[in-house]
Formats: C-alpha cells, structure tokens, sequence
C-alpha cells in the first residue's frame, strides 16, 4: 500500500506542488485545508497533472474533532504542516490571528499526531527567522533574530520542536528554512494565485506583464547590492516541492531534528527578475523607483551545502525557469483558479 501522507494546507501554493510531486513519487497524500487561501478547483488541476484526485478533508488545523477524524480514518505515517498564514505587513496588524493559526494550529497538529502514535513531522518555516544579521550568506547556523511577528511565529513552532525532541527523541521532525518561492508547475495547470494585489515580487511583475497592473514600484535602488535593487534567493515551488520528498526520505534514515535551509544558493536582484522576465514574457515590464519598503533587508542567500549532503538535495531550476514557468501559468490562468 502507498504510504499515506496529512498535508495540511495541501490546496495552497506550495503545498499543491507538493501534493503533484507526492504523487509522482508513489505517496498517498490526504489533504486537510480550511480553503482560506485556495481554492477547490486545485484539486481537478492537480487530478489533470497526476490522473489521481487526492483525498480532502475540508476542516481546520486547529479543530480537535477533524483531526480525530483524520487520523482514525486514515493510516497516516507523516504530516507535512503547510497550513498558515504568510504575509507580514497583515502578521504586524493581527499578532493574535498569527499566533493562533501558526503557532496554536501546529501545537494542536503535533498533540493529535502524538495521541494516534504519528511522529514524524515536516515543518514549512521560513529563512524571515534569521532576520537582518548583518551580513547575507545564511547558514543554518546563522542566529535567529526575527524582526515581525509572522517571523516571530516561525520561530516559536521551530522552538516547540527543539524542545518536543529533546523530551521525546523518537521523535523524527524536518524543519525546512525555504527561500523566496516562486514559479508554478511547467505545465501551466497549477501555480501562485494571490488574492487581491500581491504583495511579492513575482507574482506582481507578473500581473504587470499580462496586463493587469500597470507598473512595477522598485523598492528601493540605494541598496549595497550589484544594481542598487534588493536581492533575494528565489527558489523554484517544483525544486522546493521535492525538497520536502527529500526531507521525508531523510526522516526515514535519522531520528530526531533536522533543520534546513531550502534555497538556490544564488542571488537574484528585482532589476535582474525584471529583465529575466521580459526575456521569458517578450513583454516590456514598466517600473518606477520608490521608497524602501520598511522591513526589507537588502538580500541574503542559503548557503546550500547542508541541504546537499543532509537531504542529497540540490534546487535544479535557474532564474529564466522561474520565469518561464510562472509566465505559462499566468497567461494560462490570467484570472488564477476559478472561483468556487
Ligand atoms: P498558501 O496560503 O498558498 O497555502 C496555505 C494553505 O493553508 C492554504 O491552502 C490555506 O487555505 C490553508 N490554511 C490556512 N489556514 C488554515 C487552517 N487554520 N487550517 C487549515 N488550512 C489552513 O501559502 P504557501 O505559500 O503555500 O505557504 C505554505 C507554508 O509555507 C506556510 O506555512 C507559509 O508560512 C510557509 N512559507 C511560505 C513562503 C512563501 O513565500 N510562499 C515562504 C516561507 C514559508
Ligand atoms: N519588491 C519590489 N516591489 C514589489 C514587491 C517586492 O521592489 O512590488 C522587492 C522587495 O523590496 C524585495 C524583493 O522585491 O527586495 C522581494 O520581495 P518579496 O515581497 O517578493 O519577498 P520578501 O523577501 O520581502 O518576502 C519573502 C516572503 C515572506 C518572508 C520573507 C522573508 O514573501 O513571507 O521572504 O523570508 F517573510
């Protein structure tokens, strides 16, 4: 029998690559998402890509009694936890909203799944816990410092685990640090669908292409990096999606706690994003200079050696992939999913 795998927030952006490549590999993911951030016609895209419809629980991490439901049902032997709430300027606003489906969501995961006996973990933290060290190759020894409170709640699940370990080491539990995510599926069927005028890079420069903004705002051109513009290390979903296979594979060798950066290695500018995306699009990208963001620090990447020699790892997809790949998607989907 394929071995089952709970993906909480299996409907969302990454969590849907990874339910595609979960497939691929010969797992059988369950996914439990409150659609909050996604949704339904995922599943039939995700059905289209892989000829099989994953099974779904429509419920919320935090809901005892689903959990109850899931776990008796299902013969679950791993729990990757996508479920959460990602932007920082709405974590600054609503601190409570955070830590409780963040922070609280995880802790009431991790209790169910150690009342039916399921002990092995994968955990979608974020490099936003280093905050701004002062310099910009981070390792996964690089001090954690986060600087909001979405960061903040990254780091407090990460320190629940360090400590369930300790007290409970048969315990198997992959912390994955990702990067800047971006792209979609190479074929077109699934990728990034924010709602309302997103907040990111990508996506944005992306709307701006098929026209539906109008220009681009740069945060910022006074930074200390090659062109002046903020560099970030951006990481392909589909790279970062079998990553978490990595992780799993890795479980099944160590017990205990692994922590990992998950990104490229490289560094990419907003000005060399915008130009990659005009050679991937054939479409001019219109910009102006703004302000600098507040929070934006000026740019870091992974130092990826870890990741190599730990998860035998390594992101494939280069810049122009990401490029190429997120424009199929938008021009197939200009309107994202349907609505439900
Ligand atoms: P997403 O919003 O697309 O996916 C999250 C999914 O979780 C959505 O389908 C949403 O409906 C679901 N969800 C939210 N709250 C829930 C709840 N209480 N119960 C059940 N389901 C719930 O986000 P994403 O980009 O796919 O991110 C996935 C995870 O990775 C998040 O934990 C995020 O913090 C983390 N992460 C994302 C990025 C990024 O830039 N995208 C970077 C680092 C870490
Ligand atoms: N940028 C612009 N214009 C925009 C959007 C972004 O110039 O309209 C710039 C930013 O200033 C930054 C770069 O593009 O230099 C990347 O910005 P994103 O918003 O795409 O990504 P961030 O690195 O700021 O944020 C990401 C995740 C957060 C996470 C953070 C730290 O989206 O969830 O990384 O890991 F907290």
């Amino acid at each position: 029998m394929e071995t089952q795998i709970l993906v909480t927030g299996g409907t969302g952006y990454i969590g849907s690559h990874t339910v595609v490549e979960l497939i691929q590999a010969g797992y059988d993911p369950i996914i439990l998402d409150n659609f909050s951030n996604s949704k339904r016609s995922v599943l039939e895209q995700i059905k289209k890509l892989t000829g099989k419809e994953p099974k779904l629980i429509e419920g919320d991490i935090r809901n005892e009694k689903v959990l109850d439901r899931v776990f008796q049902e299902n013969k679950i032997e791993a729990v990757i936890n996508f479920a959460g709430r990602k932007a920082v300027g709405e974590s600054q606003v609503n601190p409570l909203l955070y830590f409780s489906i963040n922070v609280e969501g995880s802790i009431v995961l991790l209790r169910k799944m150690k009342e039916y006996g399921i002990k092995r973990f994968v955990f979608s933290s974020s490099a936003t816990v280093y905050g701004d060290p002062g310099y910009d190759c981070f390792t996964e020894s690089t001090p954690l410092s986060p600087i909001n409170n979405y960061g903040e709640s990254k780091w407090m699940v990460e320190e629940v685990l360090r400590r369930l370990v300790q007290a409970e080491p048969d315990w198997k539990v992959a912390i994955l640090r990702y990067f800047n995510p971006v792209g979609a599926h190479e074929s077109g069927l699934i990728g990034e669908d924010p709602s309302g005028i997103p907040a990111n890079l990508m996506p944005f420069v992306s709307q701006v292409a098929v026209g539906k903004r109008e220009k681009l705002r740069i945060f910022g051109n006074d930074y200390p990096t090659r062109d002046g513009t903020g560099a970030r290390d951006y990481i392909h979903v589909v790279d970062l999606a079998l990553g978490h296979i990595a992780a799993l594979e890795a479980l099944n060798k160590n017990d205990g706690l692994i922590t990992v950066n998950l990104g490229t290695g490289n560094n990419t500018t907003v000005l060399e994003l915008v130009h990659a995306f005009e050679k991937a699009s054939d479409k001019q990208i219109p910009y102006e200079i703004v302000e600098r963001r507040p929070g934006d620090v000026a740019a870091y990447y992974t130092d990826p050696t870890l990741a190599k020699t730990l998860l035998n790892w390594e992101a494939q997809r280069d810049i122009n992939k990401m490029c190429e790949d997120t424009w199929r998607w938008q021009q197939m989907n200009p309107q994202g999913y349907p609505e439900d």
